[in-house]
């Protein structure tokens, strides 16, 4: 059985933190390279496609989106789907303006319960995965490490490649597998959520 949201909608996005909602309830925030799958991981979390924008083109999200979500079971939470970091065709001030913006989200609110790190299972991390994952556990936000678009990995590269980035991350946990796909790790995903 694959789990979805009993209800999921949109709210509101923001370029600035004056824009940012307030912090009313938990929040779950997806962050990860430009064009990795992160609003397609949110879409497929809550069974709702087309709710946060995806697309083929990087750099699809470029402010902060806030989705008031229903999970399966609980209380409702905040999703906040981020904007991509690491693409080089932005414009620069976007780029510059990346960090103090997602840093104020993530450091000036108690209410981030947890940010999904998602990461390409095919490049695994890279330089500022490594990054984000050591400054999420300076600022005490915990981390939990997605590999996406196994889908496109051959079935036996799944595993490995999970282990790997276990171990080259140092994480207490190993990776979830996921594909918005084929809907892989949609349960599991739900399972670590529900329980923040
Ligand atoms: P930005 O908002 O631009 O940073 O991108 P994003 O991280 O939100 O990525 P998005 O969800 O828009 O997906 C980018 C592309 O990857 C789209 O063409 C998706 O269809 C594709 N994609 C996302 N997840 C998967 C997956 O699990 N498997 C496969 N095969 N393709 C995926
Ligand atoms: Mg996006």
């Amino acid at each position: 059985m694959t789990l979805r949201a009993r209800s999921a909608e949109f709210v509101i996005s923001a370029s600035s933190p004056s824009g940012f909602p307030k912090p009313t309830l938990p929040e779950i925030a997806f962050a990860g390279r430009s064009n990795v799958g992160k609003s397609s991981l949110l879409n497929a979390l809550t069974g709702r496609q087309g709710l946060a924008r995806t697309s083929a083109t990087p750099g699809r999200t470029r402010l902060l989106n806030w989705f008031r979500v229903t999970p399966p079971r609980g209380g409702e939470l905040h999703f906040v789907d981020l904007p991509g970091y690491g693409y080089a065709k932005v414009p620069r001030e976007m780029r510059d303006s990346w960090r103090p913006l997602v840093e104020s989200f993530v450091t000036g609110r108690d209410t981030v319960k947890l940010v999904i790190v998602i990461i390409d299972a095919r490049r695994g991390p890279e330089r500022e995965e490594h990054e984000l994952l050591e400054w999420l556990d300076d600022v005490d936000r915990r981390a939990l490490v997605v590999l996406t678009k196994i889908d496109k990995l051959p079935k036996s590269k799944r595993v490995p490649a999970a282990t790997a980035s276990r171990r080259e991350l140092s994480l207490p946990h190993e990776p979830i597998l996921f594909s918005a796909e084929s809907g892989e790790g949609i349960d599991e995903l739900w399972r670590v959520i529900t329980k923040v």
